[in-house]
């Protein structure tokens, strides 16, 4: 049994508990930390955690812990991955591995460097029809992949706060999915170069400050392949992702944003139940993925996101920005 921490308990951190508590066989969870959350000591007496710490530099030598996982604020990540990885704990991170390039390769350097068990958590590698599409594409049924589509929409109304959301949350955050997805389901090939647009369709009335909530990324990839990646942070029927992969001798489709095959008919037309945020439609994908990276740290050997992943989404998010921003294509080289 490996011991581990949750590194922040913020929305996402305090449903990963409770899924590393209940859910993931092979990992004890002793320790919560967060110097912030209201909701700490509450949270591990709920989950049956026994120790909880405000301070998370205090477990950086604790010889109790084998790992951890990291779910603080994104512009945290790098300065954790590095001191939990020069420990040689092993590490599972939130998405993304930092808010810009040069962020992502101190994390990613660290981790390496520390030649740890090192995970990202790009958690639609898990979901079951993205699971299935893989394999359908690396087993040549769809032939030369020509074309991939990915979309997150985000359920609304939109209730974030324009005003305290980081630039380039839209491609560093939101997207930073799809350009994983995109990737894993395009391998062996590597991005060239991007091009992006994005707005603030949802709140207009922070456009002038930068504020983006609505983006489309066209990526161009060196065998030949192109994608799209598009977001927005207010879809109001519901949590919306969906993929697309286009090969030469078929497709593959991922995602449906209904959470049941079930379909009302009535006076008022064809519904399907479309209600849900991440933590209910993709709980399976957290827990799936918090299983490999246990599996993982018993040193099974289990495809999973790693350094190298983040870093190239990482690129493709900076491309964007520098896109959208200058109106034009950017190559992945420019940002490396
Ligand atoms: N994979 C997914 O589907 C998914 C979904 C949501 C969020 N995320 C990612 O998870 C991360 C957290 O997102 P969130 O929505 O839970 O944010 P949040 O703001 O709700 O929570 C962050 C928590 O971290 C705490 N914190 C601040 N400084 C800290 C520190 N030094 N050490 C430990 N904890 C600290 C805060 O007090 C807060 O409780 C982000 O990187 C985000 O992109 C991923």
């Amino acid at each position: 049994m490996k011991r581990i921490a949750v590194i922040g308990t913020g929305r996402i951190g305090t449903h990963h508990a409770r899924t590393l508590a209940r859910e993931v066989p092979g990992v004890d969870l002793t320790v919560l930390a967060d110097p912030a959350a209201p909701q700490l000591e509450r949270l591990a007496a709920e989950i049956g955690v026994e120790r909880t710490v405000r301070d998370p530099t205090q477990l950086v030598d604790d010889d109790t812990l084998d790992g951890v996982v990291i779910t603080a604020p994104a512009r945290l990540h790098p300065e954790l991955i590095e001191a939990f990885a020069g420990a040689g704990k092993s590490i599972f991170t939130e998405k993304p591995l930092g808010i810009d390039v040069a962020d992502a390769k101190r994390a990613a350097t660290a981790a390496e460097r520390a030649g740890i068990v090192f995970q990202v958590g790009f958690n639609r590698r898990f979901a079951e029809s993205w699971v299935r599409a893989k394999e359908m594409v690396e087993a040549g049924s769809i032939g030369a992949v020509q074309r991939i589509h990915s979309i997150t929409r985000d359920p609304g109304p939109y209730e974030g706060d324009p005003a305290r959301t980081a630039p380039g949350t839209v491609f560093n955050e939101t997207l930073i999915h799809d350009f994983d997805t995109i990737c894993w389901l395009n391998a062996g090939s590597e991005p060239v170069d991007v091009y992006a647009v994005a707005d603030a369709l949802v709140r207009p009335d922070f456009r002038d400050r930068g504020f983006q909530d609505s983006a489309v990324v066209v990526i161009r990839f060196d065998n030949g392949a192109i994608a799209t990646a598009e977001a927005s942070f207010c879809a109001m029927y519901g949590y919306d992702l969906r993929g697309e992969v286009f090969g030469s001798v078929g497709m593959v489709r991922m995602g449906d944003p209904t959470n049941t095959a079930a379909r009302l008919y009535d006076a008022a037309g064809l519904h399907g139940d479309t209600r849900g945020t991440d933590e209910s439609r993709y709980h399976e994908a957290y827990r799936a993925e918090f299983a490999a990276f246990a599996r993982r740290m018993d040193g099974e050997t289990v495809d999973a996101p790693g350094a190298l992943d983040g870093l190239r989404a990482q690129w493709i998010a900076a491309a964007s920005i520098v896109s959208a921003a200058e109106g034009r294509r950017v190559g992945i080289d420019e940002v490396k």
